[in-house]
């Protein structure tokens, strides 16, 4: 054990551990369910609220799970049972959140891979064909080999290791993730009644809200900080001890947080301009590949903005992809003390054995339902709706009732660094953060099943 603990690699220092961080937070989350959420739920009044729970609820969770991480410098399959010998089972639980999500992440990452090769070459108008998404994904070869191409670079990011692979891509990409999206932003600024969509946005429309609104606003944000996905232990525990904790959690939220607002800046108004309000009830994939798609068709330039678009969207989708991919690595490399590379192969192997029901369920295994849900939807409802609050709600259960919060303000605090919000913390992480994701945990499978819209 000590010896495994001298040989663990680590982030060279706080920018590329916050960078890379910030990388797995800003991800599809941001760019196509934001806006929408934002959209829906009464502009201003669903910025505010989000806001306000990213610095109390958010930064709980985040400081939680990276000090777990940097205190037993184990990655999740571990770290549990580090701190409470009978948590071990969390560990497993935390684990295998990664193993579900992978798959089907890299399945619609290969999607953006598609368009984004669809609008680079100049084809974007194509893209805008009604029945050009649906054709697509119904396929049976063609979305498999996008999906291996996205899985292969997600892969040789993370065979290159945490500083040749991780961090140094994350300090190149994350701020030309942030370039790309000032400038799509300024453009959509340009274009004509902007002034209405911009309004539209952000103006608070309080009739929009209701208890819905905090709820949806609490779900989007503990998926867009990548929250119980094994991702902020596993970084942590790659975070030297002389990094400054709190200043890191407040600059991966800042990060995250901007990128979503810039993302509803880009989303928003165009949508509203091009499509009127009825554009803006679109989500999630059919916000991004049908609507979208539409919208840059109309636009001046409309190609040209849309490859930029789906560049940055291809960029964000990575930086996860590879967060969530090191966060199995890393625990089979612990847990059965194998190499990276023998680690990443078995990886994959369970990778491409999941990701082709992922993916073929929007074609010709369409017919085969999980609780009524194809293969994809369903491992997203398994690890969104279920496991992850689940997890989260174990976590704060162990620190703040079982081994107590000192165990993370200790950790936070042991090179003389101050903790602001040391009370805020205790608080939330006892009392707050269990109710809200009791909450989360209900809302969301009753969403799921239609019985509340969401
Ligand atoms: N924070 C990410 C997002 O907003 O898309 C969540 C995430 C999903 C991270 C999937 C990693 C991942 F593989």
């Amino acid at each position: 054990m000590e010896h495994n603990i001298k040989k663990r690699s680590s982030f060279s220092g706080g920018i590329g551990f916050v960078l890379a961080a910030a990388g797995s937070a800003v991800g599809l989350g941001n760019l196509w369910r934001f806006p929408y959420l934002a959209a829906q739920y009464g502009g201003g009044i669903f910025i505010l609220v989000y806001i306000i729970l990213a610095l109390t609820f958010g930064f709980a969770l985040m400081s939680t799970e990276i000090a777990i991480g940097r205190k037993t410098k184990q990655s999740p399959g571990l770290a549990y049972k580090t701190l409470h010998k009978k948590f071990g089972f969390l560990g497993y639980l935390a684990a295998l959140v990664p193993i579900i999500i992978l798959p089907y992440y890299c399945v619609i990452g290969g999607w953006v891979v598609k368009y984004m090769v669809t609008f680079v070459s100049g084809q974007g108008l194509s893209a805008a064909e009604d029945t050009f998404f649906p054709t697509f994904i119904g396929d049976t070869g063609s979305p498999l080999i996008y999906y291996a191409i996205f899985l292969g670079f997600t892969a040789i990011i993370i065979l290159l290791g945490v500083n040749k692979g991780i961090e140094k891509i994350s300090k190149f990409l994350m701020p030309l993730l942030l370039l790309l999206s000032v400038v799509i932003v300024i453009y959509v600024f340009t274009l004509p009644n902007a002034a209405e969509g911009i309004k539209y946005y952000l103006l608070p429309d309080f009739s929009k809200f209701s208890v819905m609104t905090v709820c949806a606003a609490m779900g989007q944000m503990f998926f867009s900080m990548s929250l119980a996905m094994g991702i902020m232990i596993t970084y942590g525990s790659y975070s030297r001890n002389d990094v400054n904790l709190t200043k890191s959690v407040n600059q991966i939220e800042i990060f995250d947080t901007i990128v979503a607002l810039l993302s509803g800046f880009m989303v928003v108004p165009a949508v509203y301009i091009f499509s009127g309000e009825a554009g803006t009830k679109a989500s999630g994939a059919g916000l991004m590949f049908v609507t979208l798609p539409k919208v840059f068709e109309q636009m001046n330039g409309g190609v040209f903005i849309g490859a930029l678009f789906f560049v940055l969207v291809f960029l964000a989708a990575l930086t996860s992809s590879i967060s969530v991919m090191e966060a199995i690595v890393s625990s089979f490399m612990d847990r059965f003390k194998l190499s990276r590379t023998k680690s990443s192969v078995i990886c994959l192997i369970i990778c491409v054995a999941m990701g082709i029901p992922s993916s073929l369920g929007n074609g010709i295994w369409s017919h085969i339902k999980l609780l009524g849900m194809d293969f994809l939807t369903f491992f997203d409802y398994l690890s969104n709706s279920l496991l992850m609050p689940f997890v989260a709600l174990c976590t704060t259960i162990l620190v703040g009732w079982i081994v107590g919060p000192d165990v993370v303000t200790d950790e936070i605090t042991k090179n003389g660094e101050k903790m602001g919000r040391k009370k805020l913390y205790r608080i939330m992480v006892r009392y707050v953060a269990p109710i809200l994701l009791v909450i989360i945990l209900i809302s969301y499978s009753l969403a799921q099943f239609g019985i509340i819209t969401m």
